[in-house]
């Protein structure tokens, strides 16, 4: 073990003592990891993408490349124990490595300028279904533009960010640990309700069968990518959520452990995702390539039909409004425990000023996506742009980054991860050779710089 890096530094406001529980830290991490992604994202673009071969090539990129940074981020937080940025200056002794914190903050707040709004839909959603108002008119396409072109989406931004803010307020292990010990057992329960329901419904066959029977004949160049891309946004990678909740780990806790639950409980909550929304989507004849609007237009008609529809369609938005919170906490906590550091300020005072600025920029994508067509630039609405740049530009480079880093400029990360000799190897080769090459490819691709070749 090496402990080269407990000696406290000045400015370390990561490891001012207030740290996750080994239990709560892995909580804390699936909690981040298990999102949107999964349940809003993930269906649909696996309805796109043809299904079971889809799924199938996911599972391969989280094993190839989400895995290796996913440890790599852990290793790096722990080892430099300070935010996104100080924790690389302080492992590698120099300060260009200091420019991942500009990664890590554009990461953090296009994502959350897109996902708070998302998640604040889910809690309208939420509301509408259980109080039945959302099954008073059955034109849900024309209900969710109506919805988008109020300010209702502002204010319902307003409540998620207040909501993430008030749990970074409270700090590490009383605010996001508590938070995910009482919401993500909570989404466990919400998602086999939900999947039970789901898989006893005629025709549930169909779609299970869609989702985890694979016909590779569906299978294009572009899904790969796609399949790739997600694998990092769904793992919360490059971007500096897992160095930040790293540095709060403790020493003696396993990281390769850590790194295996974490994949695996995201890997599960998208098969209970696959397994609810499918299902539905086939039994009620509904086509499960939709696109985003999937979760928000499809489903409700399909809660519409179903007795008690009201009471399914109310907990699956909870389910969505959980999981999104718990990975919103994540994503403020990155600027946060930077900004805290950079300045010196307090974790309330940070928490306050940054909670705002995300919920300001949020406010543009909220309105994007209703009538205000001035925030469309190059057919793209404000919020599309914030999602695209982040997933398609910032991840990619941010993985790039870190593989890096631990592949090639901190010896000791090895040391720092603690794993046996064969899995270090196992480790060391990933990262050094397989998820840099793969990870530059999706993002020659993602970012059209390929098109430029041919
Ligand atoms: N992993 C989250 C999800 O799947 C999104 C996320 C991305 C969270 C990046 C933090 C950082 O919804």
């Amino acid at each position: 073990m090496n402990n080269r890096h407990h000696e406290p530094a000045k400015q370390d406001q990561a490891s001012s003592g207030d740290n996750f529980s080994r239990g709560g830290f892995i909580l804390a991490a699936i909690g981040s990891a298990v999102g949107l992604g999964n349940l809003w994202k993930f269906p649909y673009i696996t309805g796109m993408y043809g299904g079971a071969a889809f799924f199938l090539l996911f599972i391969i990129c989280l094993l190839l490349v989400g895995l290796p940074i996913l440890l790599g981020e852990l290793v790096i937080g722990r080892g430099g124990r300070g935010s996104a940025a100080s924790s690389l200056v302080r492992l590698s002794g120099k300060k260009a490595w200091g420019g991942f914190g500009v990664i890590s903050i554009a990461g953090s707040f296009f994502i959350l300028s897109f996902y708070g709004v998302v998640a604040g839909w889910a809690m309208h959603y939420m509301i509408l279904s259980f109080s039945g108002e959302l099954f008073s008119n059955s034109d849900f396409a024309g209900q969710f533009a109506g919805f988008n072109a109020s300010w209702l989406p502002v204010l319902w931004q307003f409540v998620a960010m207040f909501l993430t803010a008030f749990v970074i307020y409270k700090g590490v292990s009383s605010g996001i640990e508590k938070f995910n010990k009482i919401f993500l057992p909570a989404l466990v329960v919400l998602l086999v309700l939900l999947m039970i329901r789901a898989l006893t419904m005629d025709g549930a066959a169909e779609g299970v069968s869609f989702f985890l029977r694979p016909d590779f004949s569906k299978l294009t160049g572009e899904s790969v990518l796609v399949a790739l891309g997600h694998a990092f946004f769904s793992l919360s990678l490059g971007m500096g959520t897992m160095i930040t909740y790293g540095a709060y780990v403790d020493k003696r806790q396993s990281l390769g452990t850590a790194t295996l639950a974490i994949g695996g409980g995201d890997l599960l909550y998208a098969l209970m995702a696959g397994l609810i929304i499918f299902p539905i989507t086939f039994s009620f004849g509904i086509e499960p390539g939709q696109g985003p609007s999937l979760v928000f237009i499809a489903l409700p008609a399909a809660f519409e039909a179903m007795p008690a529809g009201w009471l399914f369609g109310g907990l699956f938005f909870m389910m969505l409004t959980f999981a999104a919170l718990t990975s919103t906490v994540s994503l403020l906590e990155v600027p946060v425990a930077y900004i805290q550091e950079k300045l010196g300020w307090g974790r309330k005072l940070t928490t306050v000023v940054v909670g705002t600025l995300c919920f300001l920029i949020g406010v543009p994508s909220a309105l994007s996506i209703g009538q205000y067509d001035w925030l469309t630039f190059g057919g793209k609405a404000f919020f599309d742009w914030m999602d695209f740049i982040a997933s398609n530009i910032i991840l990619p480079v941010g993985g790039f980054i870190v593989t890096i880093f631990v592949g090639y400029v901190w010896q000791q990360a090895g040391e720092e991860a603690g794993l046996t000799a064969a899995w270090f190897k196992l480790w060391i080769f990933m990262v050094r050779y397989v998820a840099p090459v793969l990870v530059l490819a999706v993002f020659l691709y993602t970012s059209g710089l390929l098109e430029l070749f041919y």
